[in-house]
């Protein structure tokens, strides 16, 4: 796109609107892509809601393992929600502006939920450690009271920490540019165009990154370690199949998750490929909402027989 004059912004002024740049300047490969995005977008938003409905109405998924996985769809669907609908709005009007409240409140979504999204994860994996290496004391250590201060401690650490983060970024001078090389308001495009003192911000993100990132991934990594640890240790295939069976689409998602994290926050800053931040995006904001109801159903028995339930129960005609 063509930079106006304007959007050079003189000293410590605050802009009142910021442009993001979104994924492509051509007209015909945008109206392409939002043909795409609105189709996952649309099925992220039916897995996931199908997902919830299940684990509601659904007698066999009444388990703290479906509580999670009911939170979990929730939250992706207020995730790709607070970024695909903006950006297939700029692909289809033109307009690549957002107001600067709108570009606070979407990096403040996008904050919150993606620390809570880490928290939950871990908590999902410590249900299957308990489930599995701890059977007999199960409905003591996952009882109702647990899982659900387990969710609720996931949303509230998620809210202030990124409460805070975002205050913090958006209190800074931005006086380079108002133009953002992304399509939502993410982290490190918009610290590209803070000029004051970035160092607080900076140490603020390692503080953020190790507490929301770093802890929930070494949780995960010791659940799954006592659950493998479990398994090696039955002496039928059969019986180690089944057992592993309630959690594989789980370390999938997590796979995904922290997986494209990683990729995507500790590549060393390139100036070769100024995009791949964008392309590394599109995982967790847009595919990964729409995969993981796909995952699950896919691969685990006891959602699929909900779902055909549902299905015969559901009249048609
Ligand atoms: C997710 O968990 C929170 C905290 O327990 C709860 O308030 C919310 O209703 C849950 N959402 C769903 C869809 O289950």
């Amino acid at each position: 796109m063509h930079i106006k004059k304007e959007n050079v912004l003189q000293n410590n002024t605050a802009p009142n609107k910021f442009i993001l740049l979104g994924l492509s300047e051509e007209y015909h490969i945008q109206s392409i892509l939002f043909s795409i995005f609105l189709g996952i977008y649309i099925n992220a938003l039916t897995g996931n809601l199908l997902i919830i409905l299940l684990t509601l109405v659904d007698q066999t998924l009444q388990t703290p393992m479906y509580f999670f996985l009911r939170n979990l769809s929730f939250l992706e669907i207020c995730f790709t929600s607070a970024i695909v609908p903006k950006m297939l709005h700029n692909f289809c009007s033109g307009n690549k502006s957002i107001s600067f409240m709108g570009c606070a409140l979407q990096n403040y979504f996008a904050l919150f939920l993606g620390g809570t999204e880490c928290f939950l994860l871990a908590s999902m994996a410590y249900d299957r450690y308990v489930a599995i290496c701890k059977p007999l004391h199960y409905s003591v250590l996952m009882g109702q009271k647990v899982y659900t201060n387990l969710a609720v401690a996931s949303w509230l650490s998620g809210f202030f920490m990124s409460f805070g983060h975002t205050t913090m970024v958006f209190t800074m001078p931005f006086c380079n540019s108002n133009v953002i090389n992304h399509y939502f308001c993410d982290i490190p495009p918009l610290l590209k165009l803070a000029c004051g003192n970035t160092f607080r911000i900076e140490i603020t993100d390692f503080v953020v990154v190790v507490i929301f990132a770093t802890f929930p991934f070494l949780l995960i990594l010791m659940s799954y370690s006592g659950i493998i640890a479990a398994i090696s240790k039955i002496s039928s295939s059969e019986g180690r199949k089944k057992t592993f069976s309630t959690c594989s689409s789980h370390l999938i998602v997590v796979t995904l998750f922290f997986g494209s994290a990683c990729i995507k926050y500790m590549k060393p800053n390139s100036t070769y490929f100024p995009n791949t931040d964008k392309y590394l995006s599109l995982f967790h904001t847009i595919i990964s909402p729409a995969l993981n109801p796909v995952i699950y159903s896919l691969r685990n028995k006891e959602v699929k027989g909900a779902f055909m339930r549902f299905w015969e129960r559901t009249p048609l005609d």
